[in-house]
């Protein structure tokens, strides 16, 4: 078997799964668009999976990686998630009371809404200045956790979970508490957990795979779990269905065997040893007003990969043309200070990086 693979989406993510696929020698060639007749489609970002995309090809005969419309819902609607997690006995945050007086607790916006759809407030004030925006049937309250975050990434495929090892993110631009959240300033896999965490962990999978075989769940595609650890246990903060940006890139930089053989096959995730990491350059502004048109240099390096996404090529050269503009990818024994010393030798004018984030 040799196939035609189109990944859809133009970030950073895909652009790492185009890489791992075209390794593998299950993949003839990656194609750019349907065009070109592909065999297996692979779509990347959530819109085009809610959009119900992964149906569409199916339904003509393409073999399709993605979540059906059905259980995307998971993730374009937080109450639709929540009463999946209620109907299957899966922890997540309580609701509370649209007027629940106590703080902090935490607003949620039902629907897609690319990472600014939560905000985590601690006084009234800074309820009203968020939900102002926003018609009152159109988001919830929940109450708020404290704990370690963890990005788990699993892929349903023939009606069984297959989980990749557990990834952390950061979310934030900075160090300092209230900066704002992105897309992603970097990533790293796997992550190290206790004894307890990682029983807690396979026993929260066990359930979710339950949970996805009882409601009918009838695709290949990937399911993101958003976790925190609180209480001694593992709660769902949200479902994507998805890969990570940027989990992905850290997973694929750890993975050892061939990806495309996983998802078309169902075998196993083996990992090389140390921890895949990736770190996003972003360009000064991100993520409310980016600078763009810097002209981008990229050092060559046999161990660091730079994946692009807000990058515009004109006449043979590079120019930033977004908020996240390379994600920087190796498997090391201690990642960071090699990502972080390959992102000072970038040539662009307004980059920015965290300098702060190492393997925690
Ligand atoms: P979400 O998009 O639902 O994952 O939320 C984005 C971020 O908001 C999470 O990664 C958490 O850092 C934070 N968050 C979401 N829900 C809660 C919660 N119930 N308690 C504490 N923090 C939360
Ligand atoms: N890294 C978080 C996300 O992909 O939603």
């Amino acid at each position: 078997m040799s196939l035609k693979v189109l990944v859809i989406g133009g970030g950073a993510r895909e652009e790492a799964i185009r890489a791992a696929v075209s390794k593998s020698p299950l993949c003839a060639k990656v194609v750019f668009s349907d065009a070109e007749n592909p065999d297996l489609v692979i779509l990347g970002p959530e819109q085009p999976i809610c959009d119900g995309l992964a149906d569409f090809y199916r339904s003509n005969g393409i073999d399709c990686i993605g979540v059906s419309k059905k259980f995307s819902q998971l993730e374009s609607s937080k109450l639709t998630a929540k009463m999946f997690m209620a109907n299957n006995g899966i922890k997540c945050a309580k609701l509370l009371p649209v007027e629940y007086p106590e703080f902090p607790q935490v607003v949620k916006m039902d629907g897609l809404c690319k990472g600014k759809g939560v905000k985590v407030v601690y006084n009234q004030k800074e309820k009203d200045l968020f939900t102002r925006k926003i018609s009152p049937n159109r988001y919830f309250i929940e109450e708020y956790l404290e704990g370690e975050e963890l990005s788990v990434m699993s892929y349903f495929y023939n009606g069984r979970l297959i989980n990749f090892k557990p990834a952390r993110d950061f979310k934030r631009l900075s160090a300092e508490k209230d900066s704002p959240n992105t897309g992603g300033m970097g990533a790293y896999c796997p992550v190290t957990l206790s004894k307890i965490q990682q029983e807690k962990l396979n026993i929260y999978l066990k359930k979710l795979e339950t949970a996805l075989i009882k409601e009918g769940a009838d695709f290949n595609g990937f399911i993101y779990s958003g976790l925190i650890w609180a209480r001694d246990d593992w709660y769902v903060l949200e479902y994507n269905v998805r890969l990570g940006d940027p989990e992905c890139q850290a997973i694929l930089a750890n993975l050892k065997n061939d990806f495309l053989d996983i998802l078309l096959n169902g075998t196993e995730p083996e990992y090389k040893s140390g921890t895949g990491a990736c770190l996003t350059v972003a360009a000064e502004g991100y993520p409310d007003k980016p600078v763009k048109g810097d002209e981008i240099i990229i050092p060559e390096n046999d161990a660091v990969i730079a994946y692009k996404s807000g990058v515009r090529e004109e006449n043979g050269k590079l120019f930033s043309n977004g908020g996240r503009v390379l994600s920087l990818c190796v498997n090391a024994e201690n990642p960071f200070p090699v990502l972080k010393e390959y992102a000072e030798k970038i040539v662009m004018a307004h980059k920015y990086y965290r300098k702060d984030i190492d393997i925690n």
